[in-house]
């Protein structure tokens, strides 16, 4: 169906945040969520939600020698995201589902134009560029120093007997960058990106995110039936 041809377009909503702030797990709480509202919804992330994505999500995390350079990181993470947004979010979007995903373009903004160094402005064009016409309604930001965060994900990964991926093993100086960059970022947009401290246990973390989502949600319900 095509946009125009749908009363309402649906929300397109977002989570991010530094690592092991249970960005995944509250993703999969809020489309449950969603869904029991009677609404089809699409739960996604980035990196590798894609085939081509799953790929580059390997050459992205996993350590290695031949490991990509800065500008080579950005442009893969931009490769993920255009294959995302081309053929699942815009596709779902069009056809009237809501979509809720894991990480987005704000993360290169963060990762890659902040601590990485390569300006958020600049990667802001590319990412307006690799995203076409399709942006966030909503980017929910779960906050959490990140000392604690990288404590999560080793207990997290020793538990899973996994090893840490090439960006979590950067410096806490380089999560820092990452969360300061996140803060900032809704500072300067706090009509989309709304925070929640995500130190909390992990429910009242639920409901904070799904006050903030049950509003739009809801009004797309009401618009749509
Ligand atoms: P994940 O831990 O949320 O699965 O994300 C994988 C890693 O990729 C995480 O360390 C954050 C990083 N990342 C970027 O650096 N830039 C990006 O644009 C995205 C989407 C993720």
């Amino acid at each position: 169906m095509a946009l125009e041809e749908i009363k309402a377009v649906p929300p397109f909503i977002t989570l991010e945040g530094g690592e092991g702030v249970g960005k995944s797990t509250q993703q999969h709480m809020l489309v449950r969520r969603a869904r029991g509202l009677g609404l089809s919804v699409v739960g996604t992330r980035e990196p590798g939600a894609t085939q081509l994505g799953a790929s580059v999500r390997d050459l992205l995390t996993t350590p290695g020698h031949d490991h990509p350079g800065q500008r080579s990181e950005l442009f893969l993470y931009l490769a993920d995201r255009a294959q995302h947004v081309e053929r699942v979010i815009a596709p779902a979007l069009e056809g009237g589902q809501v979509v809720i995903c894991d990480r987005f373009a704000d993360s290169s903004e963060v990762y890659q134009g902040r601590a990485r160094g390569l300006g958020v402005e600049w990667v802001r064009r590319l990412n307006r560029w690799a995203c076409g016409e399709v942006w966030p309604d909503l980017t929910i930001l779960l906050d959490l120093e990140p000392g604690l965060g990288l404590r999560r994900v080793n207990k997290r990964q020793g538990e899973l007997g996994l090893t840490t991926d090439r960006l979590e093993n950067e410096g806490l100086e380089f999560h820092r960058q990452v969360r300061q960059g996140f803060l900032d970022q809704a500072a300067a947009e706090p009509t989309r990106i709304k925070v929640v401290d995500a130190s909390m246990p992990q429910d009242e973390v639920a409901l904070a995110v799904w006050a903030l989502a049950e509003p739009l949600l809801k009004e797309f319900k009401r618009l749509t039936a």
